[in-house]
């Protein structure tokens, strides 16, 4: 069975675009984007675009390449204290003369979209309700929810531990009851890891999942995406193979990508 991410997305924004228009005031989102990073770019004008679609205002800050970090913790400064902007992204990667923390750590909690800001964080992690989820872990269970998938008690494999995909994916899949396997670049035996699990969640960007699973209802779920070397986007996981012997699969695309965008989205209608 395919997880079909674009199909439930479209069902996500429509339920945020109703709820938009419930609201009694237009949410505002600020996306931040420094540089000229082309995957930034792509991904920021999604972000646009997804906004338009549910009736949420959004206005993207170009700023360049050479700007200091101190005028830029200023212009998110003045975000926070603008009373029309009710979420603020800045879209990462960031210049190397950039404190990618501090930059992070100057966005209002109640603002902070992405669910990066230690009060966030650290909230999930001692089982308090944050302000926001990161928007791939979520729209992640969005989609193992949307099938049904039972999380309590399942043994998952998440592979990958950065703060935007794998630690959040490991607090919020602890939250939901289980036993959760943190895999990385040091780990032994991935493969024996991957096999035996009920649900597999990568977010490295090479083709790490290439294995036969061992049970008949264990899930996949692709993060990964990238081009291989003939130009085509593919992810984590040896699709061909893996889908022969697991029971759910995410495909690259059409996957976790838009789900990502409709979760972000979700986020971005919430008005502290
Ligand atoms: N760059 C890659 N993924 C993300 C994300 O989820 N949020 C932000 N702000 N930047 C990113």
């Amino acid at each position: 069975m395919i997880l079909d991410g674009k199909a439930l997305s479209e069902k996500v924004l429509e339920r945020v675009r109703i709820k938009v228009q419930k609201l009694n005031r237009q949410p505002h989102l600020v996306v931040i984007l420094v540089g000229d990073d082309t995957s930034s770019k792509i991904y920021v004008k999604n972000k646009r675009v997804a906004a338009e679609k549910v009736g949420i205002k959004s206005t993207i800050v170009e700023l360049p390449d050479s700007i200091t970090e101190q005028d830029l913790l200023k212009r998110i400064d003045d975000l926070n204290n603008d009373k029309d902007v009710t979420g603020i992204l800045v879209q990462l990667p960031l210049p190397k003369h950039i404190d990618k923390n501090k930059v992070t750590m100057a966005i209002s909690p109640k603002k902070d979209v992405d669910g990066f800001t230690p009060e966030n964080v650290g909230k999930l992690a001692i089982g308090l309700e944050p302000y926001f989820y990161p928007a791939t872990p979520q729209g992640i269970i969005m989609l193992l929810d949307e099938y049904n998938i039972p999380i309590e008690g399942a043994d998952a494999v998440v592979i990958g531990r950065s703060n935007i995909v794998g630690k959040p994916m490991a607090q919020m899949l602890l939250k939901r009851n289980a036993t959760v396997t943190m895999c990385h670049s040091y780990s032994k035996d991935l493969e024996c890891k991957i096999k035996t699990a009920d649900i597999v969640i990568s977010a490295v960007g090479k083709k790490v999942v290439r294995c036969k699973m061992d049970k008949k209802n264990s899930v996949i779920v692709d993060v990964g995406i990238y081009r291989d070397s003939n130009g085509r986007l593919t992810g984590d996981v040896d699709f061909d193979l893996v889908s022969k012997s697991a029971g759910y699969i995410s495909p690259v695309p059409g996957g976790v990508g838009p789900m990502t965008i409709a979760s972000l989205m979700y986020n971005a209608s919430k008005v502290y």
